[in-house]
């Protein structure tokens, strides 16, 4: 295809984006465009399999039957979160195995939320809170994504996270109306994930290397910086309602613009969890790996079934 052809494709590619029109599977897009697809949308799918490994870890100490089968449901829906984005990613022309060797080699990032250790039971309350709060703020957000495919999963995806948020925020509820013991469990909870629940959205827009471009494309519909502001206004209305102190010196509400100024967060910090250095990285990834070399045999008896079917794989 000559140069020309090219540029003409690209100029009518930026007229879709421009007229607001879903770009899908089989449609001309750019390399960068597809391959920024695959890079965001992979660590999304898998930030929703790694998510899974913390909360797993507290289904069999649920305080209740109750408690026990929101949380097992809530994990389910992770695992189908998964697999709705790895789904929508294949539809870039990448499988499965090759998504999954670069999550295993630690090519690729997942959310590094879930690099910090789920100790208590108010800690499954902060994390439905705060982490499914925040993955709403951001996922609600990209439902209006110019890629089809991810646009469509995160309308699914957004229906089930708000079950996910208000189970945790309940358990919370709950805590703050128990003993000072599971008050304080609570407020600790609180103290240990709030910082990293703010990192979630991601380094500053003028620190982000991508923000720029993917807010060109209708990748993103709207920058790190304001959907973290968004979260931290919807979100300490909500911790005060409980009794529940934000561990931030600096919260204060600004009248003038109508939103909350809040303290530094430590980049340090946020960096190193990326780079591979939180609490948990290493745990998760052996865990993660294991999980996935015991679950071969699964995969081999549902390819030799298709194959005997002649379902195509
Ligand atoms: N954890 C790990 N890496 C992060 C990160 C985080 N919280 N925030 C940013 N990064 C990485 C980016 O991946 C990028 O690295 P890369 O070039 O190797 O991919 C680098 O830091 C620069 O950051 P940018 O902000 O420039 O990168 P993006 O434009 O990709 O923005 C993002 C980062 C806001 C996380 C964006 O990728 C996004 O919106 N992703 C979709 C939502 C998502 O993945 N959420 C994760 C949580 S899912 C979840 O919580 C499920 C719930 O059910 C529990």
């Amino acid at each position: 295809m000559s140069e020309e052809q090219i540029k003409e494709l690209e100029i009518q590619f930026e007229a879709r984006i421009a007229r607001d029109e879903k770009i899908e599977p089989k449609d001309w897009m750019p390399e960068k465009y597809r391959q920024t697809h695959i890079r965001q949308m992979s660590q999304h799918a898998h930030s929703e399999i790694i998510g899974m490994l913390p909360e797993g870890n507290w289904i069999t100490r649920a305080p209740t039957l109750r408690r026990k089968v929101a949380l097992l449901a809530k994990v389910q829906d992770e695992a189908g979160h998964g697999l709705y984005l790895y789904s929508a990613t294949e539809t870039l022309g990448i499988t499965r195995d090759e998504l999954l060797e670069q999550l295993h080699t630690g090519k690729a990032k997942y959310s590094s939320i879930f690099n910090y250790p789920a100790i208590s039971w108010a800690d499954m309350g902060t994390i439905g809170w705060l982490v499914d709060g925040a993955a709403i703020i951001n996922q609600v957000a990209l439902c209006g994504a110019s890629y089809g495919p991810y646009a469509r999963a995160m309308v699914r995806i957004c229906k089930e996270e708000s079950f996910h948020q208000r189970q945790g925020y309940e358990i919370l509820v709950t805590l703050m109306k128990g003993t000072q013991e599971q008050k304080d469990m609570a407020q600790d909870a609180l103290n240990r994930f709030w910082w990293p629940s703010l990192m979630m959205f991601g380094p500053t827009d003028a620190e982000s290397p991508h923000t720029a471009q993917s807010m060109k494309w209708k990748l993103k519909r709207k920058t790190n910086d304001d959907l973290r502001q968004q979260f931290i206004d919807q979100t300490v209305p909500q911790a005060e309602l409980i009794g529940l102190t934000i561990p931030d010196s600096d919260l204060k509400w600004n009248k003038e613009m109508g939103h909350y100024d809040f303290g530094e967060i430590d980049w340090d910090e946020f960096w190193q969890v990326v780079k591979g250095h939180g609490p948990c990285n290493k745990e998760r990834m052996k865990v993660r790996i294991a999980a996935h070399e015991n679950g071969q045999w699964v995969r081999d008896a549902a390819m030799a079934y298709a194959e005997k079917q002649q379902i195509p794989a």
